[in-house]
């Protein structure tokens, strides 16, 4: 009787495991994990997000660009955070990161206070799954339960960075094959690329985009060149949603639309080619877009945690303990 009660259970744990794609181990992540050893993580990171999208609405964005950073490197272990060292060559520097990425002085403030409530308990790469969900609601979008139990790595790969970040001339083509080979399909590819629908880019990353593609609004391309000189001024900024780029809706979608996609990756998923009907249907759907981009972020966010008693639980974002 017990024997047929285990091997039952057994069936069920291999059928179970059977159903999560390679790249997750979501089985080992839960939302619960901190209830007990750390109850205000939540609101330490809720209030201290609040705080900083008050002071610049940028920042949610910034923050959840840091996840998604964090989670396409080496899976969601908090590389991204650490700084270079003697021994370290860090992520900070890689070609897509460097002069880009921002939002750790906010990351070390949430650490200090987590740390200061719960010392040695909640891991880096944790705190910035919680406060990127915190920035996207704060701004207006969803929210969802945030799996944790994730642990720090000790060791970062600039290189890493480099090969696996999509870049923004890359084809439709290209970023679907970028995200299956994190097992994310081509629906949750187009949903987190909504994700610019808050946000900034800097002239360097649309330049090419504004002065020879062709897909794009002639209106648009020239009020963006008036920020964007063919030389010069790689840094100014222009939204990636020119429709509300500090309210996280479906405004990216229906930009696109109307080709007014900033970067040439975000123009690709709308431009004849194998996701245009999903971009359309987040256009007109922006509870749809919601809904999707929730399960999407999940996912990414189940990217190859270290668990268990792997990694650390670092004690300050930008070392080794
Ligand atoms: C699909 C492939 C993607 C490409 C090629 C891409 C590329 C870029 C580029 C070039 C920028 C501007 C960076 C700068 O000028 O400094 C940017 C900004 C941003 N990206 Fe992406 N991205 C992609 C997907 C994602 C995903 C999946 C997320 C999050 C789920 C995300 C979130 C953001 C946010 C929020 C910003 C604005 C950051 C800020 O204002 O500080 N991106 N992205
Ligand atoms: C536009 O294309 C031309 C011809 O390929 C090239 O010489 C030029 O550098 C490009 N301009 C930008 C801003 O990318």
């Amino acid at each position: 009787m017990a024997g047929a009660v285990l091997v039952r259970r057994m069936v069920v744990v291999v059928a179970i495991a059977a159903l999560v794609a390679p790249g997750e181990v979501a089985a080992q992540l839960t939302p619960t994990y901190y209830d007990g050893s750390c109850p205000s993580l939540q609101s330490i990171v809720r209030s201290a997000m609040a705080a900083a999208v008050q002071q610049e609405p940028r920042m949610g964005a910034s923050i959840l660009r840091l996840f998604f950073h964090d989670c396409f490197v080496n899976g969601c272990d908090a590389s991204v955070l650490l700084d270079d060292s003697s021994t370290i060559t860090g992520e900070k520097n890689a070609g897509p990161n460097a002069n880009s990425l921002r939002g750790f002085e906010v990351i070390d403030s949430i650490k200090s206070q987590v740390e200061a409530a719960c010392p040695g308990t909640v891991s880096c790469a944790d705190i910035l799954a919680v406060a990127a969900r915190d920035g996207v609601n704060l701004l207006g979008g969803p929210t969802w339960a945030v799996q944790l139990g994730r642990r720090d790595t000790r060791t970062a790969s600039q290189s890493a960075a480099n090969s696996n970040l999509p870049s923004p001339s890359s084809s439709a083509a290209a970023l679907v094959s970028a995200f299956a080979s994190k097992g994310l399909d081509s629906r949750d590819m187009v949903a987190l690329s909504g994700a610019h629908t808050i946000g900034a880019a800097r002239c360097a990353t649309f330049r090419a985009r504004v002065y020879n593609d062709t897909n794009i609004s002639p209106g648009f391309a020239v009020r963006r060149r008036q920020v964007c000189p063919a030389s010069g001024g790689d840094g100014n900024l222009a939204p990636l949603d020119a429709l509300s780029s500090v309210r996280f809706d479906n405004g990216y979608f229906r930009n696109l639309m109307g080709r007014f996609g900033l970067l040439h990756s975000d123009q690709e998923l709308f431009n004849g080619g194998p996701v245009d009907s999903i971009a359309q249907q987040y256009a007109a759907n922006g509870a749809a877009f919601s809904r999707d981009f929730v399960t999407a972020v999940v996912k990414m966010g189940n990217i190859s945690p270290l668990t268990g008693s792997s990694g650390e639980v670092r004690s300050n974002c930008r070392k080794p303990n």
